[in-house]
């Protein structure tokens, strides 16, 4: 294999083509396109063909890897290591012509994650990083907030499609957060919110019933940016999972505390 720095390289090429064909295809989106996957979960041509063109360019790069992909159009077979792509986190954002939307394309293998890359076409910015390399963002070296108290903590609490196992926990993060932060936001991509931990924009996120693609970029680059990342149970085991606390650390055990308090129905 490459050095892993290098094939980080490439990948930001691949995420970046993927992210400005979202940003060029938006502009002649039309509401017509949109097909409903579960209830308030969509897709439409967008997310498919940018999956195509990730993968496609991903084979070329990797051709021994497998893959776990949101929109399922290539597999896994047990190979040593897989890529994890997300062609457009923040769907329902990108239908409504909102942003935050992004790529994320991540690399793991059967043990830890290898590389992240997440870009946002719609600030044109490239987040990357590698194990034991460092977290950036467009070469800037990214490093998560030092906020230690709750009271100056921006946060971010995104309530999953899952809403009949979620509800409750969401229901009480808010009531407990509102007024004692300094503010609760729900941007609407989990990899660039995480993103935005790693870069100490946001001091903490958590979600419960999220797929592997929407984190696995994102969380090794809070990792490599000084933060902490774990399930709600509080295990650094999250990879294989689905229910994610990342923070710059400081603020990891209080947050984790506050989200079990009402448990998510995992
Ligand atoms: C969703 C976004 C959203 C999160 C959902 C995800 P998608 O991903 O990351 O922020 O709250 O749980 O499923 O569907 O836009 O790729
Ligand atoms: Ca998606």
């Amino acid at each position: 294999m490459e050095s892993l720095q290098t094939l980080t390289e490439a990948v930001c090429a691949i995420a970046r083509e993927a992210g400005l064909f979202l940003k060029t295809e938006r502009k002649k989106f039309s509401q017509e396109a949109v097909e409903r996957k579960h209830a308030h979960d969509y897709v439409s041509y967008v997310d498919r063909e940018s999956e195509r063109r990730i993968v496609a360019a991903l084979k070329t790069l990797l051709p021994q890897a497998g893959f776990l992909t949101e929109e399922g159009s290539a597999a896994y077979h047990n190979e040593s290591c897989c890529w994890v792509v997300d062609p457009l986190d923040g769907t329902t954002n990108y239908i409504h012509d909102n942003a935050p939307y992004c790529v994320s394309i991540a690399l793991r293998d059967k043990r830890s994650l290898l590389i992240g890359v997440v870009y946002d076409p719609c600030r044109d910015e490239c987040f990357y990083g590698w194990k034991g390399g460092g977290a950036y963002v467009d070469g800037q070296k990214l490093h998560v907030s030092s906020t230690d108290t709750p009271e100056d903590a921006l946060l971010v609490v995104e309530l999953p499609y899952n809403s009949d196992r979620y509800a409750a926990t969401g229901e009480h993060l808010i009531r407990e957060l509102y007024g004692k932060v300094a503010a609760v936001r729900m941007p609407g991509s989990a990899a660039l919110a995480i993103c935005y931990v790693a870069a100490g924009r946001f001091d903490g996120w958590l979600e419960a019933f999220i797929g592997q693609w929407d984190f696995s970029a994102a969380a090794l680059l809070v990792e490599e940016a000084g933060g902490r990342v774990t399930d709600f149970t509080g295990s650094g085991h999250y990879l294989n999972g689905h229910h994610i606390v990342a923070t710059n650390g400081r603020l990891h055990d209080w947050l984790l505390r506050l989200g079990n308090e009402v448990p998510p129905q995992l």
